[in-house]
């Protein structure tokens, strides 16, 4: 265990855990919005920026990856903090402004409307679907691409592979800004992504006739669990 000052609260906290895990822990809200906590941390969106004390001088840091150590301090609510997040809160609503997620977030830090305007972007590069089709589903099918100097920022910013995508829809699921979406509409689920649509062929459940999943999924979770595929010619709702 660590002892650590957390707007002036001593608290004590597993080490290893972040400055998130402990102001969770004690009460204390921090916005968040590309943290999962099934998913690792990346610090991709800076919502959660916090200040830490290091040698009598505050900087600023993300709570979601920061480590807690011994006799560290922390300010969560800071002029400094408070208005870091509200900066970066404009630029999401300036980017995303009809986002269901980030206008929840904006009303709760008190941001009614950006300052500035910018071109509207569907995917905020936040990496939620990132990592949950990697960590999660375990399929890698999303990665980020144009990054780096030269990068066109009008190109889209993920993509998702046709071959390795399995049509699950964890990545719309997670998805915070509705930059990715899936439309089952009869025999075909479309995943519909910054980068163009990938299309899949559901299967029938030969007892209600429903087509209830995709047959790549059902091909996927068949190999990986080594079940026959025979199992899946009915839907969940006509098994014993
Ligand atoms: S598509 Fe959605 S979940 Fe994926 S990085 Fe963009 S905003 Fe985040
Ligand atoms: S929630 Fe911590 S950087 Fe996004």
């Amino acid at each position: 265990m660590v002892k650590i000052t957390i707007d002036n609260q001593i608290v004590e906290a597993n080490e290893g855990s972040t400055i998130l895990d402990v102001a969770n822990m004690v009460g204390i809200y921090i916005p968040t919005l590309c943290y999962h906590e099934a998913l690792s941390p990346n610090g991709a969106c800076r919502l959660c920026s916090v200040e830490v004390i290091t040698n009598g001088t505050p900087y600023l840091t993300t709570a979601c990856t920061y480590p807690v150590r011994e006799e560290l301090e922390v300010r969560t609510n800071s002029e400094k903090v408070v208005k870091t997040r509200k900066l970066v809160m404009e630029l999401l609503l300036a980017q995303r402004p009809h986002s269901n997620r980030i206008q929840e977030l904006a009303e709760k830090l008190g941001v009614e409307r950006p300052a500035f305007t910018l071109g509207e972007r569907e995917c905020i590069l936040c990496g939620l679907c990132v990592r949950t089709c990697r960590e999660v589903v375990g399929i890698s099918a999303i990665d980020f691409i144009g990054q780096g100097i030269g990068r066109d920022i009008d190109e889209p910013v993920i993509e998702v592979s046709t071959i390795k995508c399995i049509g699950c829809d964890s990545c719309a699921y997670i998805c915070p800004t509705d930059a990715i979406t899936i439309e089952d509409v009869g025999d075909t689920r479309t995943i519909n992504t910054p980068s163009g649509k990938i299309e899949f062929k559901l299967k029938k459940c030969k007892t209600c006739g429903n087509y209830w999943a995709p047959e790549k999924q059902l091909e996927y979770i068949a190999k990986q669990s080594n079940l026959a595929l025979e199992v899946f010619n009915t839907c969940p709702n006509c098994r014993d």
